[in-house]
């Protein structure tokens, strides 16, 4: 295969925390008495956590100064990492962990590609710690998606060009970034949302080894 990596991002991908990012930035609306609901919460996936809390600044039509906006993020991240801490090997989305397994036995790189600064405790509690060939996230990266920096990061982890490499991504703006990587893109979710994406999956679960060679011959990649 021409393929020779895999960058997977995390949040929606791998495990679904999207719901705890959810939970957590509702508590924090709700104490700014801004609305918020899990439509404008599609909004902030694959957006850094300053990026999101300004979006629920402008929900409210609110404007904060700059050591507030670090306080709120901060208490947000609080009551995030109370929900992460808990999580378990069963909160792997379906399918990631026979996927992952069939590429590296097959000899392709897997790697993380995610903003998410809390990407070591999660992956350390859903049992993944070690599992990765590559992490590039919002610890060591600074622009955020759609720029390609975290997939061209991971990329060079893995030794690998970006064209040797595919990314699996259910956040528009993360697709974008794949695209802008100049990487293929799996989309993972709707097809309506994720348009952009070459070829796109309901979950990791519709994807495997075979697919892949599939998605490389109609691809020409
Ligand atoms: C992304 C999530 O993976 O990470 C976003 O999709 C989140 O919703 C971002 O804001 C940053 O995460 P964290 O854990 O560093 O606040
Ligand atoms: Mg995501």
């Amino acid at each position: 295969m021409n393929i020779k990596g895999c960058i997977f991002d995390l949040d929606g991908v791998i495990v679904d925390t999207a719901k705890y990012h959810f939970l957590a930035w509702k508590r924090l609306a709700d104490q700014l008495k801004i609305r918020f609901n899990e439509e404008d919460n599609e909004r902030l996936k694959g957006v850094s956590r300053m990026d999101s809390l300004e979006i629920i600044l402008e929900l409210g039509q609110m404007r904060l100064d700059a050591k507030l906006k670090e306080e709120y993020a901060s208490l947000k991240n609080k009551w995030y990492v109370d929900y992460i801490s808990r999580m378990k090997p069963e909160e792997i989305l379906p399918g990631s962990l026979e996927f992952i397994h069939e590429l590296k036995q097959a000899s392709i790189k897997v790697a993380v590609g995610s903003a998410s600064k809390n990407t070591p405790m999660i992956l350390e509690r859903v049992g993944l710690n070690g599992m990765f060939d590559a992490i590039a996230d919002g610890n060591i990266v600074h622009k955020a998606k759609p720029d390609p920096e975290v997939f061209l990061t991971a990329a060079k982890l893995i030794g690998l060009e970006p064209r040797k490499c595919v990314v699996f991504e259910d956040a528009v703006a993360g697709v974008q970034a794949a695209l802008n990587a100049g990487m293929f893109c799996v989309g993972i979710g709707s097809e309506k949302v994720l348009k952009e994406a070459h070829y796109i999956v309901p979950g990791l679960n519709k994807m495997n080894l075979k697919k892949l060679q599939k998605i490389e011959k109609l691809s020409g990649l």
